[in-house]
C-alpha cells in the first residue's frame, strides 16, 4: 500500500488499524516470548533427565551389562550407548511398547562421531526421530555412556502452546477490529455532528440579506477533545453572525439614508419644477437666454426626479419592500409595451412574437411592466434607427422566457460583467446624449430578483438580446 493511499485513510480507519496493529504485534511478542520460555525450561528438564539417564548408563553397568537393559529408569524413548575401552558393550533403544531393541550400526556410528561435551546436544537419528544427547565420561578410560531422549514430546507440547497463542491472537484481533470499530464509531459521532452543522452552515445564504445564523454543534463539552472543536465551532459560527448582523446593519443604514434622501429629495424637486413651469408659463416676455435656462433647469429637474425615483425603488427593492403580490399575465402587458414603444419610436422596427394564451406570473404589475419599458427603451436608445426589435415571449417548462433582441450595435465587452450594477452605462454619445443614468438594468435585475426571476444577456456580434425568465404563477389547486 502506498503512502498516499495511506494518507487518505478516514481516522476511524487509522484508529481501529492501529489498535488491531498494536494489540498483533504485543500478542506476538507475548506468544514467542512464551513459547520460547516453555521450550527452554522443557528442554532444560530434558536435559537433566538426559543426563541423569547418562549417568545410570555410566555408574552400574559396569559389572553386569547383560541385565542393563531391565534396568529400571530408564523410560520408553530412551537410547543408550556404552563403550568400554573403545569397544561397544551396549547400544539399545527403548522402543513405545517398552522393548529393548538394539540400535544400527549407522546409528551407533552417528552418536560415536558426536562432539559431546559437557552439554547435551541435539541430534536426528533418522527414523528414530530427534534426540536428546548427552554422554558422561569415565576419566582415565576410553569409556563413555551416552544416553538420549526423544525431543518429540516438547517439540509436540511447545507448537500445542503456540497453535493456542495463534488462535486465540486471530480471535482476538478479529474482536478487537469489530468492537474498535464500534467504539470509535461512537467516539467519533460528535465529530459527524460538527460536520453535520458545518454543512448545513455551508448550504445557509449568507451572502446577503437578515441572516439568522441559528446552527450550532450539539457537542461542545470543552473536556473532550470533539467537544473542544464543537465548542470552538460555536465561537466561530456566533463570530460569524455578529459580523454578518454588523453587516447587514451597516447596509440597512446606508439603504434607510438612500430611501429617506431620495424621499427628501422629491418635494424640493417639484417645487423646482413647478416654479420653472409656472414662470414659463406666466407669459412674460423674458430674455431668450432666460427662457434657454428656465428650460433646462426645467428639464434636469424632470431627469433629477426620475433619478430620484429609481433610486428609491432600488433601496425599496433592497428591503423586500415595494412589491404588490397580484397575478400578472405577460401577453398584453408586453403587448402595450411595445406599442409604447412604437409610438416613441416609429423609426424602429418593433415585433412582437407572443402566443394567443395568457402567462400569468404572481407579481407587481407596475414594476414587471417597468422591466419592459426599460428593455425596450435600451433597445430603443442605444441603437441606430431602423433596428429591428424582436420581442418574444414563451413558456419554458414552469418559466415564462421574455426575450427582448436588437439588430443594433450590440453591448461593448467592456461593460458586459458589470452590465447589470448601478450606474454601469456605456460611454457611447447616445447613451450620454439621451441622459441616461446607468440604473435600468439594475431596476430591471432587481424587479426580476424579486420575482424570483433571472435576467441575462446573450449577446453576438449582431446585437444585444436580453432574455428574462420569470416563474409561472401555480395553477390554483
Ligand atoms: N440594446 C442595447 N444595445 C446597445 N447597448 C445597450 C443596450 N442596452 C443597454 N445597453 C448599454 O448598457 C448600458 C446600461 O444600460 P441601462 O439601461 O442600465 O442604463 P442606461 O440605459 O444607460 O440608463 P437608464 O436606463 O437608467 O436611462 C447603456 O448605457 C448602454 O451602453
Ligand atoms: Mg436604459
Amino acid at each position: 500500500m502506498t503512502v498516499a493511499a495511506r494518507g487518505s485513510w478516514s481516522l476511524r480507519r487509522r484508529l481501529v488499524v492501529g489498535i488491531v496493529g498494536l494489540l498483533a504485534v504485543v500478542s506476538v511478542v507475548v506468544g514467542v516470548s512464551s513459547v520460547v520460555a516453555l521450550r527452554q525450561t522443557l528442554m532444560a528438564r530434558l536435559d537433566e533427565q538426559v543426563m541423569d539417564a547418562a549417568s545410570r548408563a555410566a555408574g552400574p553397568l559396569q559389572g553386569a551389562p547383560q541385565a542393563e537393559g531391565d534396568q529400571p529408569g530408564n523410560r520408553i524413548g530412551t537410547l543408550v550407548l556404552r563403550t568400554r575401552d573403545g569397544v561397544v558393550v551396549r547400544a539399545e533403544y527403548v522402543t513405545e511398547s517398552g522393548v529393548d531393541v538394539e540400535l544400527t550400526d549407522a546409528q551407533i556410528a552417528q552418536l560415536r562421531a558426536l562432539d559431546l561435551g559437557q552439554q547435551p546436544m541435539t541430534v536426528d537419528l533418522g527414523e528414530l526421530g530427534e534426540f536428546r544427547v548427552g554422554a558422561r565420561e569415565l576419566p582415565g578410560r576410553d569409556d563413555v555412556a551416552i544416553a538420549g531422549l526423544p525431543t518429540a514430546e516438547v517439540t509436540a507440547t511447545t507448537s500445542n502452546l503456540a497453535l493456542i497463542f495463534a488462535l486465540v491472537t486471530l480471535a482476538a484481533l478479529v474482536v478487537a477490529a469489530l468492537a474498535g470499530t464500534q467504539v470509535v464509531r461512537v467516539a467519533l459521532r460528535p465529530l459527524d455532528r460538527v460536520t453535520a452543522t458545518a454543512r448545513r452552515v455551508a448550504e445557509l445564504p449568507l451572502a446577503r440579506g437578515q441572516v439568522a445564523l441559528a446552527e450550532r454543534v450539539p457537542d461542545s463539552d470543552p473536556r473532550t477533545e470533539v467537544g473542544q472543536v464543537g465548542a470552538a465551532f460555536n465561537r466561530m459560527l456566533e463570530h460569524v453572525e455578529s459580523s454578518l448582523r454588523a453587516r447587514q446593519d451597516s447596509e440597512e443604514k446606508v439603504r434607510q439614508f438612500v430611501a429617506d434622501a431620495s424621499h427628501e429629495l422629491r418635494t424640493p424637486l417639484a417645487s423646482i419644477r413647478g416654479y420653472s413651469e409656472l414662470t414659463r408659463r406666466s407669459g412674460l416676455e423674458l430674455p431668450d437666454d432666460i427662457v434657454y435656462a428656465l428650460a433646462r433647469i426645467e428639464s434636469e429637474s424632470v431627469r433629477m426626479t426620475s433619478l430620484v425615483e429609481e433610486l428609491l425603488l432600488l433601496a425599496r427593492l433592497d428591503a423586500g419592500q415595494e412589491l404588490a403580490h397580484g397575478t400578472v399575465d405577460l401577453v398584453p402587458l408586453i403587448a402595450d409595451a411595445v406599442s409604447d414603444a412604437h409610438a416613441a419610436s416609429p423609426e424602429h422596427d418593433w415585433r412582437i412574437e407572443t402566443g394567443e394564451d395568457p402567462l400569468v406570473v404572481t407579481g407587481d404589475a407596475n414594476r414587471l411592466h417597468q422591466v419592459v419599458a426599460n428593455l425596450l427603451a435600451n433597445a430603443r436608445v442605444h441603437t441606430p434607427a431602423g433596428t429591428v426589435v424582436t420581442v418574444s415571449l414563451v413558456r419554458a417548462g414552469d418559466d415564462a422566457v421574455l426575450t427582448v433582441a436588437d439588430d443594433g450595435p450590440g453591448i461593448p465587452a467592456a461593460l458586459r460583467p458589470v452590465l447589470f450594477e448601478r450606474f454601469a452605462r456605456g460611454d457611447g454619445s447616445r447613451s450620454r446624449g439621451t441622459g441616461s443614468t446607468g440604473l435600468g438594468l439594475a431596476i430591471v435585475a432587481a424587479v426580476v430578483e424579486a420575482h424570483r426571476g433571472s435576467v441575462a444577456l446573450e449577446s453576438d456580434s449582431a446585437g444585444a438580446r436580453f432574455v428574462v425568465r420569470l416563474p409561472l404563477a401555480r395553477p390554483e389547486q
